[in-house]
């Protein structure tokens, strides 16, 4: 119980201190995760998971906007891959489109990739042979994030209790709320929740949602907490529902 408590008080700490740090240094206003003890609860621990970074629907993301675009128009072999890399323009990555020289963040009308979209003839990238023009969905995409900075950003969807994509919800949430306890040498209840394996290991033998749920006799799991908001457990439980897949 002792020990418990610290190890719970240890890890509240740390995202504390992490979030103080980050409103520090970048005055940002983004919610971080931040999971609470709440005195107002008859000194029962509370958990409140706030989504580290909500998606504005007035930005554009590089991870879930613009580098799927890259990856299937231009990044492809003969192109702009890695391997390939024609007129040295590699666009497979963030690093890799940085260093291709080709963008001016805040400036898409001094930037050569989103000029290349709309050229004619054999200027015109991609080439009609590989399916050129982007339509002007695309294009509209590409040169919005290339004029709101070009930054190398990403968002977190809320949660949505109908989806349960083990790589976009579930891990997410077990990297945030399970693994400050599950890892390392000596987990926590000897429950390693580190990798897909480990996860799907607890979610086929039942203890994952026993133990998400505080039933058959499981405690609640964040330990010491009043368990997870109730949107991320369907997903869980929509995930084990379907065989707990690799998905
Ligand atoms: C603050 C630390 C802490 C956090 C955070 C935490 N756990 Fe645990 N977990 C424990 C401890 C301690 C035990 C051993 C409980 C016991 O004695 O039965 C445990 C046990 C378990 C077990 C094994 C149950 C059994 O008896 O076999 C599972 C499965 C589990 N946790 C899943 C989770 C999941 C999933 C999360 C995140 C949603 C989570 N835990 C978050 C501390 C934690």
């Amino acid at each position: 119980m002792q020990e418990k408590g610290n190890k719970m008080g240890k890890y509240v700490w740390s995202f504390l201190v992490i979030l103080l740090l980050s409103a520090v240094a970048a005055c940002k206003h983004e919610p971080e995760l931040v999971i609470v003890e709440d005195p107002g609860n008859g000194g029962n621990p509370d958990t409140l998971i706030v989504n580290p970074h909500p998606c504005d629907p007035d930005s554009v993301y590089f991870n879930s906007q613009v580098l799927p675009i890259l990856v299937s128009n231009c990044a492809m072999t003969d192109c702009h891959d890695a391997i390939t890399a024609e007129d040295d323009i590699r666009l497979y990555s963030y690093a890799a489109l940085m260093g291709s020289d080709i963008v001016t963040p805040g400036d898409a009308g001094d930037s050569d990739m989103i000029e290349v979209l709309t050229e004619t003839g054999n200027n015109l990238m991609p080439p009609s042979e590989m399916g050129g023009p982007l339509s002007a969905e695309q294009i509209g995409i590409l040169t919005q994030w290339v004029n709101q900075g070009a930054q190398n950003n990403s968002c977190t969807p809320d949660c949505d209790p109908t989806q349960f994509s083990f790589a976009a919800n579930l891990q997410p949430t077990i990297e945030l709320a399970c693994v400050g306890c599950h890892s390392g040498s000596s987990p926590d209840g000897g429950v390693a929740l580190e990798t897909f394996a480990q996860i799907q290991a607890v979610a086929l033998d039942g203890r994952l949602m026993h133990s998400l749920q505080g039933t058959g006799g499981y405690l609640i799991m964040p330990d010491n907490t009043l368990g997870l908001p109730a949107c991320n457990i369907a997903q869980f439980q929509l995930w084990v529902n379907a065989g707990a897949p690799n998905n």
